[in-house]
């Protein structure tokens, strides 16, 4: 059995805990600053909890689920008795090396983006490993982190690439999801019915491109009939250049995360 100990039971940290608890091959615990929200964790998720240094005693693998901010105190409380264990941080904009410097060189520390899509099992994640995980450890954490989705390994010198992908494009999707709701509105449409067909429709096309081989130009013309519907909508994405609109998103959301690095 593979004792999974998770430090902070925030939002990220219980959702994790909710997809990763579905196999009953990983035991979890969990610890948290103040007691309101541990107490909450135990009766919400079932699992079983104690302080952090109790916590990384009983755990082969220790998940920082705290703020950027308060991740140098919890490394520091933590350094003595991390010998052999797997850290997996979780944190924004907190880089392997700075993680090293308080715990040290030699310690097995995995970097981990995750997004707020693993609430309901679909996150999409990268991670980055420093060179004392080995190939076991990499394949155990993979595992893990696949019961809430997806996860990649990459170069941690892509991680801001990964933050303005798909750690902020739940919100960029929000967004799209909410202006073609209410452009339909317009038209007639309730904002019960726009905003049920909306999502299912961003869902459906994930899932289509997801289950199938089709690639998002193939279906772009499956759905484009000649002088039909779809042509006369996507000829305004053209003229109204969405392409430059995306990418200068991506870019400053990149830049961001990149100064935020610093
Ligand atoms: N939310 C996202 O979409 C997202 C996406 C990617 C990455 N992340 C990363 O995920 C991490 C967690 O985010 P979150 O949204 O889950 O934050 P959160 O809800 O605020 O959870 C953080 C938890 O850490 C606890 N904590 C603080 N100091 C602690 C300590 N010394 N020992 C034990 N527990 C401590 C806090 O407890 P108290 O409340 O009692 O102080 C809180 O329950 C962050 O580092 C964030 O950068 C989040």
């Amino acid at each position: 059995m593979l004792k999974i100990g998770f430090i902070g039971t925030g939002n990220m940290a219980t959702a994790l805990i909710r997809a990763i608890k579905t196999d009953k091959k990983y035991v979890i615990i969990a610890s948290n600053k103040s007691n309101s929200k541990i107490n909450k964790a135990k009766k919400e998720l079932k699992i079983k909890t104690t302080n952090n240094k109790d916590l990384v005693k009983k755990s082969n693998i220790i998940f920082l689920c705290v703020k950027p901010k308060d991740m140098s105190e919890v490394l520091r409380e933590i350094k003595s008795s991390v010998r052999n264990k797997i850290i997996v941080s979780i944190a924004a904009g907190i880089k392997i090396s700075s993680i090293e410097k308080i715990i040290g060189k030699n310690r097995k520390i995995v970097r981990v983006m995750p997004n707020i899509n693993c609430v309901v099992g679909e996150m999409a994640a990268a991670y980055s490993v420093n060179k004392n995980i080995k190939r076991n450890d990499k394949n155990i954490i993979n595992k893990i982190l696949n019961k809430a989705g997806i996860a990649l390994e990459i170069d941690e010198n892509r991680m801001d690439a990964v933050t303005a992908l798909s750690g902020s494009g739940p919100a960029f999707v929000a967004y799209l999801i909410n202006n073609f709701t209410n452009s339909s509105i317009k038209y007639g449409l309730s904002k019960d019915v726009a905003y049920k067909l909306a999502i299912q429709t961003f869902f459906g096309t994930s899932k289509l491109l997801k289950e199938t081989k089709i690639k998002p130009e193939e279906l772009i013309k499956m759905v484009s009939s000649k002088k039909g519907t779809t042509v006369a909508g996507l000829e305004q994405f053209k003229k109204l250049k969405i392409n430059q609109i995306i990418e200068k998103t991506i870019k400053a959301s990149y830049k961001r995360s990149k100064e935020l690095g610093k």
